[in-house]
């Protein structure tokens, strides 16, 4: 699927993959298998056994190996094949091999690298939450569009009066004038008359907005298709230490957000092409600036990844 290279991508929550049996899910157009290895260690590949095509995510965890559902073969968290059961004393063809997905764990997700090339030990991009917590109260919902369709519309100020008339746009000038700066793989969009309303993005995949001095509403937009995206949506806070108190404020934030999410998911998807790029034809104006921004970005990355870099 389009994807930007070489980065990593929010694509799961932690708790999505649970300890003692595989899970499979799609993302970044692939059907995947996730399982975590008897140290907690969480493992990806293809979801297709090399044997004879059968989804590894319906079979089990024994004896931490996971074990194909069709004719048991197992194999370990580095793909290969540890046991052949109808030939336990025959050697193991060398391509009875899994294909595996680099992921890691960070910030309460499961990240997956997006290639081609391999998988840098850094520290994971994310944003700089010093100070604040996670709320503890999480929403997620799929749409059917590409990630990058959902960027864009969280870096656009000028649909808020239109999409959103009647709730957080209510009483919106209409009327827009964006500035953008980029950093690296950090856009951040803001208008002049109200610069502390920034809209960042940290590329490819996430986004915040602060709702006042001491809130950051995120969402972390993962890849599943071409055609479809799963947001998962967390409030940061500073408001107030005591964890119940913080759990209160993330549970009001998860019960609002999706009444205005609920209005961007009637236009978003309804855009086309599903995958946005430049060459597209869309005819951008001046608003549009943080959206062009975006694109760009995701197009020197594709740019430079094809160079070898
Ligand atoms: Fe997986 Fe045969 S298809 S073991
Ligand atoms: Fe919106």
């Amino acid at each position: 699927m389009d994807r930007v290279p070489n980065r990593w991508y929010a694509a799961l929550t932690c708790d999505e993959v649970p300890h003692g049996r595989p899970v499979g899910f799609e993302r970044l157009g692939e059907p995947l298998v996730l399982w975590r290895e008897p140290s907690g260690a969480v493992r990806c590949a293809v979801d297709r056994c090399p044997h004879r095509g059968a989804a590894l995510s319906i079979g089990r965890l024994t004896d931490g190996a996971l074990a194909c559902p069709y004719h048991g073969f197992r194999f370990d968290g580095s793909g290969a094949c540890t046991a052949i059961p109808a030939h336990p004393r025959a050697p193991i063809p060398s391509r009875m091999r899994l294909d595996i997905r680099p992921v890691r764990e960070a910030h309460g997700f499961i990240w997956m690298w997006s290639g081609p090339g391999p998988a840098p030990d850094g520290a994971i991009p994310f944003f700089d939450f010093a100070g604040y917590t996670f709320a503890g109260s999480a929403f997620q919902e799929r749409w059917d569009t590409h990630y990058a369709r959902v960027v864009e519309n969280e870096l656009d100020f000028a649909h808020l009066p239109f999409v959103h008339h009647n709730t957080i746009g209510r009483g919106y000038p209409t009327e827009v004038e964006v500035e953008v700066e980029l950093a690296g793989d950090h856009l951040q969009v803001w208008q002049p008359r109200d610069p502390a309303v920034r809209l960042e993005v940290i590329g490819p995949n996430l986004w915040r907005m602060p709702l006042g001095p001491k809130l950051f509403n995120f969402i972390a937009f993962a890849p599943v298709s071409d055609e479809a995206v799963v947001l998962y949506l967390r409030t940061y806070q500073r408001i107030v230490t005591w964890r119940p108190a913080a759990r209160l404020i993330g549970l009001v934030n998860r019960l609002t957000n999706p009444v205005v999410l609920a209005q961007d998911a009637r236009t978003v998807p309804s855009q086309r092409p599903r995958v946005p790029i430049l060459t597209s034809g869309e005819v951008y104006v001046a608003s549009d600036q943080g959206v062009v921004a975006f694109h760009r970005w995701r197009q020197q990355a594709k740019r430079a990844a094809e160079a070898g870099g």
